[in-house]
């Protein structure tokens, strides 16, 4: 870590101290993605989550990441920076609506996007990430009827790449819809060698447009790996920080300068600080909704 501002110092020493490890998602701000010990996407953290032998997890993302952590790892003390940074896709199903889709479709397989609170994943028969989504869905072949939520663009993605019909319901990520066509359509015509990444969470008609449809990491690998020298990137802008730093050869663009997140944005160093003074705020998941949030997580992991 190159920057070290009494600030960033602070936090090192303190982390030490608290045995603690700091996990950012891909989207956060710069100056947390560089004091972060892992970033990754939802799946790639979850997975570190799990595995830490840290004490603490200081959980810098939005509020159901946090929520996966503690289920994994229920011996570990979950803190989160900022307890407002929430997920409004994630607040657009409650468990009481995945009910009433399993009572009006009797035997359906549910299957939910990490993008949930841990009262949904209780009520899920499958979890998975925008990683796996299709993977999950593959594996269900035996399955009669499948309900897929909260997303209803993930749900046309995946259902148009597994060919499967799929129950789906409203929900939506209030920033990747603000990605259109027409930016798609002009910042190609801007950069004209460039390749089109594009998160599964975009509008169908920003996914039939895209080279590439992936998840964040995933975004980071294609990157990385892809000879275009030019990318085009249709997600949430934090990723881009990122992007630069891995690859100082090649040139990135923001679909639309307008896919922010606000909640990604609330966590700062400071607030990185203050939870590990503090060790609050704690995320905890009941015992009861645990054990049955955790049996979908763990049949996603089984299947990828
Ligand atoms: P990833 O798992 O691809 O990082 O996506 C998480 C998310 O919230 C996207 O909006
Ligand atoms: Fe939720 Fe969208 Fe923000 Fe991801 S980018 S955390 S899906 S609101």
């Amino acid at each position: 870590m190159k920057d070290r501002s009494p600030l960033v110092k602070k936090i090192v020493e303190l982390k030490k101290k608290r045995n603690a490890v700091i996990l950012a998602h891909n989207y956060q701000l710069p100056e947390v993605q560089d004091v972060a010990d892992f970033r990754g996407d939802s799946l790639e953290l979850s997975r570190i989550a799990a595995k830490t032998e840290a004490e603490a997890i200081v959980f810098c993302g939005v509020h159901f990441m946090a929520e996966t952590a503690s289920i994994l790892s229920p011996d570990k003390k979950v803190i989160v920076p900022d307890i407002n940074a929430g997920c409004p896709m994630a607040n657009m199903i409650t468990a009481a609506d995945v009910r009433k889709l399993r009572e009006e479709h009797p035997g359906a397989a549910v299957v939910g996007y990490v993008n949930t609170s841990a009262e949904v994943k209780a009520e899920l028969d499958y979890c998975c990430t925008s990683t796996n989504a299709v993977a999950v869905v593959n594996y269900l072949k035996q399955e009669k009827e499948i309900i897929f939520v909260p997303d209803k663009y993930l749900a046309d993605y995946v259902s148009k790449k597994t060919g499967r019909r799929l129950v789906s319901w409203n929900g939506y990520c209030p920033t990747h819809i603000k990605i259109l066509p027409e930016d798609i359509r002009r910042e190609r015509k801007f950069h004209p060698f460039a390749k089109v990444m594009a998160h599964p969470e975009c509008l169908p008609q920003v996914v039939a447009l895209a080279d590439a449809v992936l998840s964040t990491s995933q975004m980071a690998k294609f990157a990385k790996e892809t000879e275009a020298h030019e990318i085009i990137v249709g997600t949430e802008v934090g990723l881009i920080y990122r992007l630069k730093k891995d690859n100082p050869g090649k040139e990135f663009y923001p679909a639309s300068e307008a896919a922010v997140c606000p909640n990604m944005k609330r966590t700062t160093q400071e607030k990185i600080l203050w939870a590990l003074e503090e060790l609050k705020e704690e995320v905890r998941v009941s015992d009861e909704i645990r054990g049955r949030a955790k049996k979908a997580i763990d049949r996603m992991l089984e299947i990828v």
